[in-house]
């Protein structure tokens, strides 16, 4: 089963960036130890800064089991995300790191939800196993 994990703008920073939010660990220290949890899932790996290739790279997604989805701050402002969203034939799960609903009211709009099977936020980089688990048992009772 091929999953594919998209994180947009400024989530190449995880680590080193506002750590009170979003913890000490890198996402590829995270990412190694979600890929040996699962081996037999192909999991591959995009971070895009950049809106259109962000965009682009939804929109062509194809043969995916499904999505995980972290936009960053593109999550409240993306008309091209939300567009790729709708484009992908592959099923997207939304995943926050923070609590959006908690935080400064302008992260209260979002442009992608709508278009997701589901969104998970709140949880830190745990996240992203429970959006894997949900397209694994998805998959398994397909
Ligand atoms: C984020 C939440 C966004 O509001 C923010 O702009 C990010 C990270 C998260 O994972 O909590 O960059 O997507």
């Amino acid at each position: 089963m091929n999953v594919f994990i998209i994180n947009g703008v400024n989530l190449g920073q995880l680590g080193t960036r506002e750590v009170d939010i979003y913890g000490h660990l890198s996402f590829d220290e995270y990412l190694r130890d979600l890929v040996n949890q699962y081996p037999d899932v192909n999991i591959d790996y995009l971070q895009e800064d950049d809106e259109g290739e962000l965009a682009q790279a939804i929109a062509e997604a194809r043969d995916y089991a499904g999505i995980i989805l972290n936009p960053g701050a593109f999550t409240h402002t993306s008309v091209a995300v939300a567009d790729a969203i709708r484009t992908t034939p592959c099923p997207v799960v939304e995943v926050h790191l923070s609590n959006i609903f908690g935080r400064e009211p302008y992260r209260l709009r979002n442009m992608v939800s709508s278009y997701c099977i589901g969104s998970i936020c709140g949880l830190g980089l745990d996240g992203y196993r429970l959006a894997l688990e949900h397209i694994l048992k998805k998959c398994s009772t397909r």
